[in-house]
């Protein structure tokens, strides 16, 4: 399959997008290359722009029907809202249904790969999983492991919750996660276990941290005053695969753990907004040295468009009044940005050899003349500018379909 339009490649210095054209063979790119097209385009051409697909670093699968629910604080959204939707997944044919509904969804947003959380059944993750999978999309998930400060029917002992994840094998695209949901709901025990399985199998880790006070108050009461990055450190849960999301409360002393494990902080600035939680401080943890990726938090975030939380994060660096990425820096975040955090080597390019997830997009305002037409781009961002979204080289979503 031959693709032409006007390329972004996130790897490269350069800001703006360059004409040329892409080459797909099967599920990966074995061409690439500058000014007109080699032969008739079979996508695109003129006035398309290609990108990589667009990588979502922290979502929650079971929380796609409870998206815009406002004016809860966290702890209490979580009881009043997200519980009671993640309950649904007790019936592994809901949550099986939803994972594909959830993917096929983040798929005609342009998003081809993501991090994303379960609920806290194992059986119906394990179908859910099959179903992400079957979409081609590249992803880690996981069951989020719970077994106290959550309802009864979602809490689970422990070792019963650990054996199960250990059976998971990956499939596809789709990587297994060890997934505490945040310290509140875990005991020492759940925690020392979750951090003992990645080890032991070198999958990668996803929780929360640091991301209300009212949470971080919690914490101090619930593990002695420890601070809350350390609780994590203590069980083994800050690796090099670890994804925290959120990040927002934390100490200097904190950050600088984080540098040291070389774990991953996900901003997750829709989300931040949306729950009140606070401006997190992107530029100080990048300055401490700490790894960043970027999440919708979908349905904290009640944005799917990996596009508007990009936005979003250039808007709460202004807001703070910090030095704001640029609308190429946004776009890298969400493409290559995105894959290095979460070490997928063959992702968020477009260069052979890597996997072919690509964004071909036709957007209905002029770039030729625009002084910065990838600014144009973000914040005129429009969904319908969206035509193919192929993911491992097959066409997942078509606008004409
Ligand atoms: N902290 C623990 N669980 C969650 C969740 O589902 N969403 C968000 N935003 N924060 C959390
Ligand atoms: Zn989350």
């Amino acid at each position: 399959m031959l693709i032409a339009g006007q390329v972004f490649h996130p790897e490269r210095a350069s800001d703006h997008l360059e004409w040329g054209w892409v080459r797909l063979e099967g599920g990966t790119i074995t061409q690439v290359g500058k000014g007109p097209a080699p032969a008739k385009p079979d996508l695109g051409d003129d006035d398309h722009c290609i990108f990589p697909g667009f990588l979502d670093a922290h979502v929650h699968l079971p929380q796609f029907d409870s998206i815009g629910v406002a004016g809860l604080e966290l702890l209490d959204w979580l009881e009043q809202v997200i519980f009671p939707a993640e309950a649904r997944w007790e019936d592994p044919a809901f949550a099986s249904d939803m994972a594909e509904r959830a993917t096929a969804s983040l798929i005609s947003f342009g998003t081809t790969g993501f991090a994303a959380y379960g609920s806290v059944h194992s059986e119906s993750v394990r179908e859910a999983f099959a179903s992400i999978a079957a979409r081609g999309v590249r992803a880690w998930f996981g069951p989020a492991l719970m077994d106290r400060h959550a309802p009864a029917d979602l809490c689970r002992d422990a070792d019963r919750q650990i054996e199960a994840l250990a059976s998971f094998e990956p499939m596809g695209r789709v990587q297994p996660a060890v997934t505490p949901r945040f310290a509140v709901s875990c005991t020492p025990d759940l925690l020392a276990k979750a951090g003992a399985l990645a080890c032991a199998k070198n999958w990668p880790i996803q929780t929360h941290l640091a991301e209300t006070r009212a949470e971080l108050e919690l914490i101090r009461e619930m593990f002695d005053e420890q601070p809350y990055t350390e609780v994590y450190d203590q069980f083994g849960l800050l690796t090099p695969r670890s994804v925290l999301g959120h990040g927002i409360w934390l100490s200097e002393a904190e950050r600088a753990l984080l540098a040291r494990r070389m774990s991953v902080v996900a901003h997750c600035p829709t989300a931040n907004r949306f729950l009140e939680a606070g401006a997190m401080d992107r530029a100080g943890l990048s300055s401490a040295g700490v790894r960043l990726a970027l999440g919708s938090d979908v349905a904290g975030g009640p944005d799917r468009s990996m596009v508007r939380v990009a936005r979003a994060m250039i808007e709460t660096a202004r807001a703070r009044g910090d030095i704001a990425p640029t609308p190429a820096q946004a776009f890298r975040q969400i493409t290559l940005g995105n894959a290095e955090a979460l070490g997928w080597a063959k992702s968020g390019r477009l260069a052979p050899g890597c996997e072919a997830d690509l964004v071909i997009i036709r957007p209905t305002i002029p770039l030729h003349e625009h002084p910065d037409p990838l600014g144009a781009l973000l914040y005129a961002w429009d969904d319908r500018w969206i035509e193919q979204v192929i993911v491992a080289g097959s066409i997942e979503y078509d606008h004409r379909r």
